[in-house]
């Protein structure tokens, strides 16, 4: 008889029965949240309810990455490339950060947790960026976790935008291309306050990056979860972070 063959992240994550290492935390963990609609799909609701409790997975998920020590947690909310879907869509999920602060943000500021964003947020509605502005504002002086949403965000775009202002200020300067180096490229990045990701999640099952952190994840550890995002929560993130702590980084290095 044959043993039905497991996926790889619970291979890996076989003989993992003891607790999670808490010095081996990842100080960065960046997700890309997948599998909303195919959530919904599956229930045969409309898709947007898939987008609602994927919004409930992000108040999980932060308060546990808060409670084990993470530093920065940057959700993939919504890409460059997303403005293609249908326009009542895009519009809910544009209205997400709203009601997601209007219920979560007294609790955020109590945590301690700071909400920041990447992304080219000119282009959001102006309902939206108010609802995050004002989030920014009432949690800028929280120094715990680092809550970063990822809002029409795409990570060629951001190193075409970086390239462009990085080539500007050359030129008001009279530097040469001698003068670019890997550090001041990073600093034109939208990412230039925060450390690179130890960690990159990915839900749904899919097994791309789709635009995200292009730059940044170059060294990564990439765990492509099976879970749909609505259906991601604590225990899953801890599986994920006992299976990083396993993994050996190198760097091109030997060990
Ligand atoms: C991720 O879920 C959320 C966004 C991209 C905004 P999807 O909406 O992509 O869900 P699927 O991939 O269609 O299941
Ligand atoms: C990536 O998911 C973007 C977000 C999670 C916000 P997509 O669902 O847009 O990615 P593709 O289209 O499957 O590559
Ligand atoms: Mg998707």
């Amino acid at each position: 008889m044959f043993k039905k063959l497991k996926n790889k992240n619970q291979s890996e994550a076989d003989g993992t029965h003891s607790d999670l290492d808490l010095h081996n935390i990842p100080e960065h963990i960046a997700i890309i949240m997948d599998g909303n609609g195919r959530w919904a799909k599956k229930r045969k609701m409309p898709r947007i309810k898939g987008h609602y409790e994927g919004m409930q997975t992000i108040k999980k998920i932060t308060r546990a990455a808060n409670d084990i020590g993470v530093k920065y947690l940057t959700l993939y909310a919504f890409s460059t490339e997303n403005w293609s879907r249908p326009e009542q869509e895009v519009n809910y999920i544009m209205n997400l950060p709203v009601n997601f602060l209007k219920t979560f943000l007294p609790e955020l500021i109590e945590r301690n947790v700071k909400v920041e964003t990447i992304g080219f947020t000119d282009d959001l509605p102006a309902s939206t960026m108010k609802a995050i502005n004002h989030a920014k504002e009432k949690t800028a002086q929280n120094d715990g976790l680092k809550l970063i949403f990822a809002i029409n965000y795409g990570g060629r775009a951001e190193i075409t935008d970086s390239v462009r202002r990085m080539f500007d200020d050359m030129i008001e300067r009279g530097q040469n291309s001698s003068d670019i180096t890997e550090e001041t490229i990073n600093d034109y990045l939208m990412t230039s306050q925060y450390p690179d990701p130890e960690l990159l999640i990915r839900t749904s099952g899919e097994q791309r990056i789709s635009n995200f952190l292009i730059w940044q994840i170059s060294y990564s550890e990439f765990i492509f979860d099976q879970k749909l995002w609505p259906d991601f929560d604590e225990d899953e993130l801890k599986n994920c972070i006992k299976i990083y702590q396993k993994r050996q980084r190198r760097f091109g290095g030997l060990i």
